[in-house]
Formats: C-alpha cells, sequence, structure tokens
C-alpha cells in the first residue's frame, strides 16, 4: 500500500511513523519544509508539494491544523489524486465542515472519511489512538487498515456517516476545554478565599479535575507550559467549533473558547493546561 501523509505536526509525525513500521511506502509532505527529516531517515520519501506527495498514492491521510488547512490542501489533494483515491481526514475539523470535504472530495472521483482521533501524542507514538471514523462502511473498510496503523484494535470505530466522528470528537474536546477552564477558576476561588494551594489541589485531585490534574500537575506547579502536547491555540480552534457547530447557544463553552482565547494571546503554542493558569493567576481581581 502507498500511503500519502500530509501534515507533519506534533501528532502527524508520530502517526506517519506507523506507516513505515508496517512496511508500505509512505510519502509525506508537510507546508513547512524539515519536519520529515526522522521518516525520511527511515525509509519515506518527502514530496515538494502536495500534488506530488498524492501521485499513486493509495490513501491520502490529513493531519493538519483545522478546517481552513484542511479546504486549502484538499483542493490541491482533488486536483492531482486519481479518481477512487480514498482520503483519510484525521485532523479535527467539525461535522459541516467533514460534510463539505466529502462533497469536495466526491465531485473529483475521490472518496473521503472524516476519522479524528482521540488521544495525544503518547498514544499516537504507541500506536493507541482512538479513532471515530464517519463515512460509507465501504470506505470505512478500504481505510481500517490505515487507522489501525495508529488506533488501538478496540478503539478504531466507525460511529456513523461522514461528519459523525467530527461530531463525537467536538464533544471529547468540549469536555477538556471546560476542565480546563473550570479547573483555573477553582484554583482563583480557592486563592481569593485563601486556601493553601498544595492542599487545594490534593483535595480537587479526587474531584471531577482528577484526570486533568493527573495529566497537567507538573505544568501548574512548574508554570512551564512549553512541553506542549495540545497546544492552546487547538483548543481555541475546537471551542469555536462546538460553538458553531451547536444549533443551541452554548454560554459555557463559549465562556471557556473566549478564556481560551485570552491564553493564547499571550501564550500562543503551549500546551493548553496553560487555559488553568491564566485563569488562575490574572487577570487582576476587581476588588
Ligand atoms: N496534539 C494532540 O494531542 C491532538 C490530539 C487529537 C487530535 N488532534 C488534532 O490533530 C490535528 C493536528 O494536531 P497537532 O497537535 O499535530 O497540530 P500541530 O502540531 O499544530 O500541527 C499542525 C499541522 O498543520 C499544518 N498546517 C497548519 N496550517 C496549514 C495550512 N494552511 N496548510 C497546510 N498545512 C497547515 C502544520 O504545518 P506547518 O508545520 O507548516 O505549520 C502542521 O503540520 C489538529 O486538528 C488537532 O486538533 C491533536
Amino acid at each position: 500500500m502507498r500511503v500519502a501523509f500530509l501534515g507533519l505536526g506534533r501528532m502527524g509525525v508520530l502517526m506517519a511513523a506507523h506507516v513505515l513500521s508496517a512496511g508500505h511506502d509512505l510519502v509525506v509532505w508537510n507546508r513547512t519544509p524539515g519536519r520529515a527529516a526522522p521518516l525520511v531517515e527511515r525509509g519515506a520519501r518527502e514530496a515538494p508539494s502536495v500534488g506530488a506527495a498524492v501521485a499513486g498514492a493509495d490513501v491520502v491521510a490529513l493531519m493538519l491544523f483545522g478546517p481552513d488547512s484542511v479546504r486549502e490542501v484538499l483542493a490541491e489533494v482533488c486536483a492531482a489524486a486519481p479518481p477512487g483515491t480514498l482520503v483519510v481526514d484525521s485532523t479535527t475539523v467539525g461535522p459541516e465542515a467533514a460534510r463539505e470535504f466529502a462533497a469536495t472530495a466526491g465531485a473529483s472521483g475521490l472518496r473521503y472519511i472524516d476519522a479524528p482521533v482521540a488521544g495525544s501524542v503518547g498514544p499516537a507514538a504507541d500506536g493507541t489512538l482512538g479513532v471515530l471514523a464517519g463515512g460509507s462502511q465501504g470506505d470505512y473498510d478500504d481505510a481500517l487498515p490505515v487507522l489501525s496503523l495508529w488506533g488501538a484494535p478496540d478503539r478504531v470505530r466507525r460511529v456513523g456517516e461522514v461528519g459523525a466522528g467530527s461530531a463525537l470528537k467536538l464533544c471529547v474536546n468540549q469536555s477538556l476545554g471546560v476542565l480546563a477552564a473550570g479547573l483555573g477558576e477553582s484554583l482563583r476561588l480557592g486563592a481569593d478565599l485563601g486556601l493553601d494551594r498544595e492542599l487545594l489541589l490534593e483535595v480537587l485531585g479526587r474531584t471531577g479535575y482528577g484526570w486533568f490534574l493527573g495529566q497537567k500537575r507538573p505544568m501548574l506547579d512548574s508554570g512551564d507550559f512549553s512541553a506542549t502536547t495540545f497546544s492552546v491555540d487547538l483548543m481555541v480552534k475546537d471551542l469555536r467549533l462546538a460553538v458553531d457547530a451547536a444549533h443551541a447557544s452554548l454560554p459555557v463553552t463559549a465562556a471557556c473558547a473566549d478564556a481560551a482565547a485570552a491564553a493564547a494571546d499571550v501564550a500562543s503554542g503551549q500546551d493548553y493546561a496553560v487555559i488553568s493558569a491564566h485563569l488562575a493567576d490574572g487577570p487582576p481581581a476587581r476588588r
């Protein structure tokens, strides 16, 4: 099988490596050159353009930032890939964009499934991500050999037609964004009430914030959010996608999106746990 993998960010470079480990042909492309070196050393070919990457590929995998980047890159894929090529989009794009991209691909005779992933860089490196796929049964069956390269056997599943995986993924990330912001306000409240931070974190660790603290406590303790697994910028994107996707208004999610955007203004590129710190430590009190 020949796989073209487009997008070698934190997740893409790790996911693409599994294609090589399984012995398949891998052609990679990234907008900014220089990210492909660890893959090229192991036998991948770096293409100079999207068009060169997808020519001759059986499957085109996308792992880009969000809907705008997929729209741009997919236009080039459609111009160059032969009819019947299967596009597997693991970017978190939201359900409406996924349906738009399926239509775009379909108009050029290509097939498209949305297959966003759950889990971060650890599971991406281990090949144990969750994969939430949306598409026809036939396209999913054809994509499964690729999805199984980076997904855990019991966590790769078809959850419905195109857009269904993206809908589920937005709900997953909405929960993470609300946790990050909520914890920040709990810490702020505790500080305002004169509570010892260590004691507060210990007790909050046994509440609903326990999972988040289990992951992010070292960053919160050190104040260093530079060992990014999931950037604050991606969280802004996903919370805004969630607000836009809902039919009802989502005031809590919208407030969390604003809080995430305020954190991103001063901490772009850092881990999304910086949202908690930004709410806990600032802005200054009103009184
Ligand atoms: N990190 C996680 O824990 C995680 C977990 C699950 C899902 N996701 C989702 O997976 C996707 C990738 O996440 P990531 O953490 O790997 O992101 P990332 O490190 O920020 O990488 C983003 C990738 O998108 C590319 N890109 C951005 N804008 C582009 C454009 N206009 N045209 C072409 N390429 C463009 C970047 O290329 P350059 O190198 O040129 O900037 C880079 O390769 C996102 O949709 C994210 O929401 C992430």
